[in-house]
Parts: C-alpha cells; structure tokens; sequence
C-alpha cells in the first residue's frame, strides 16, 4: 500500500471530542520515547507530520491523521513517563483507557516496545489490560538500529516467553527502525489487509 496523501485533522482531550463518522482507524501507543511519532512521520514518509521529541512526554493528546481520505493513523501519548505528577498520569492512562474502551472504529492497537530492554512492568500490565477488554494490539519492536541481529532475536524470544506465561498465541508483531528505515513495508501491509475486512 502507497499513502498519497496525508493530513492532520485535530489533536483531542477525550474520546468523544475525536473525529465523527466511522472510518477505520490505526493508533499507536506505548512508553513516552519509544519512538510513535517518530513511527508515524516514517510510516507516512513526511518529516514533522508527528511531532517528536528527544524529551519524553511531547505527545499531550489524542492526534488524527487522515490518510488519502479513508482511514486514520492515531498518534496517542505515551505512558510510563516519571517526570509528570501523579495526577497529571493517572489524567493521561485515563484518557488512553478511556479512548481504547470506546472508539469502536479503531481496527488495531500497535503497541511500540523498545526492543533494547527486557520487559518491563508498565508495558506487561498495559497488554494483560488490552488483553482483559479485549482490545485487538499488535506489538512493534522499535529502534532496532540499536542492537544487534542477536540481541534482537533475543530480545523478542524474552518477550515471547514472558506473554506465553499469561497468553495463549503470542499476538501479530513487527520489527522497525525509523533510523534504518525498516519495517515499513510490513506494518502498511497489515493496515492494508486488516482495513477492509474490517469495513
Ligand atoms: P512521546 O510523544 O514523548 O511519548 O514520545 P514518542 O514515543 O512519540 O517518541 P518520538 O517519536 O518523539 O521519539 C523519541 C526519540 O527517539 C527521538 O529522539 C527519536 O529521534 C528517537 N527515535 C525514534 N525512533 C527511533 C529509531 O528507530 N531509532 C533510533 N535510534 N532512534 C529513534
Ligand atoms: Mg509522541
């Protein structure tokens, strides 16, 4: 799948301020700084399409981007981020939480995992979550530009033996790297195949 054409509709405090109608749409979450935007801006080969940040904590609020007219990437905030107060991310998972549990047109969930670290609580408690209301996810391991070919092997096998003690199939996954250009291909492939059947 190409993308032609790609625009910004609006940045959203809640689920019920996001855009009416009802056309498919792909959203990306996971800890501040695992590389969303970054995703997003490469996915859609523009620049500062998403806006991104070395400081974790840039992305606020729920982001819409139209894609060639029928269907929408998602540009969430991210979650895990220490330097905010408490309220201020108990303010954020509910939005997030309460964004997942309601917009019924989102197709799939990619949940953007650092594949430099071994899993971590936030994100292991954030799938068993996805998991208990039933919210469809795929998994991207990102910025593997930084590690080797065998440490990310590794690195996913870790993942897969963590979730298989919980799970029973381990869930879609991609690989990426918005430095090393990959996983592109694959990740638009699967928006492409899912996005239909879901009309
Ligand atoms: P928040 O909006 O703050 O939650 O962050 P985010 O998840 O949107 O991350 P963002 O895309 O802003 O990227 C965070 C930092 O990681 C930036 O400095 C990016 O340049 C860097 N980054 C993103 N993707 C990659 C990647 O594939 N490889 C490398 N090496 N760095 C990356
Ligand atoms: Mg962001």
């Amino acid at each position: 799948m190409e993308i032609q054409d790609v625009r910004f509709v609006k940045s959203s405090p809640d689920e019920i301020s996001c855009p009416q109608g009802n056309l498919p749409e792909y959203a990306f979450v996971g800890r501040s700084n695992v590389g969303k935007s970054s995703l997003i801006n490469y996915l859609t080969d523009r620049k500062n399409l998403a806006k991104t940040s070395a400081q974790p904590g840039k992305t606020k609020l729920i982001n819409h981007f139209l894609v060639d007219d029928c269907w929408y990437l998602v540009d969430l905030p991210g979650y895990g981020y220490a330097k905010v107060s408490k309220g201020e991310r108990k303010s954020f998972m509910s939005l997030l939480y309460n964004y997942l549990e309601r917009r019924a047109s989102m197709v799939c969930l990619f949940v953007l995992i650092d594949s430099r670290h071994a899993p971590q609580n936030n994100d292991l408690e954030f799938i068993q979550w996805l998991g208990e209301n039933q919210i469809p996810f795929a998994l991207i391991f990102t910025k593997t530009d930084k590690l080797s070919a065998l440490k990310l092997q590794q690195s996913i096998e870790q993942y897969k033996k963590t979730l298989l003690q919980t799970w029973e199939s381990f869930p879609p996954f991609f690989i990426s790297s918005t430095l090393a250009k990959t996983g592109r291909d694959e990740i638009l492939r699967f928006i492409a195949d899912t996005k239909d059947s879901s009309a």
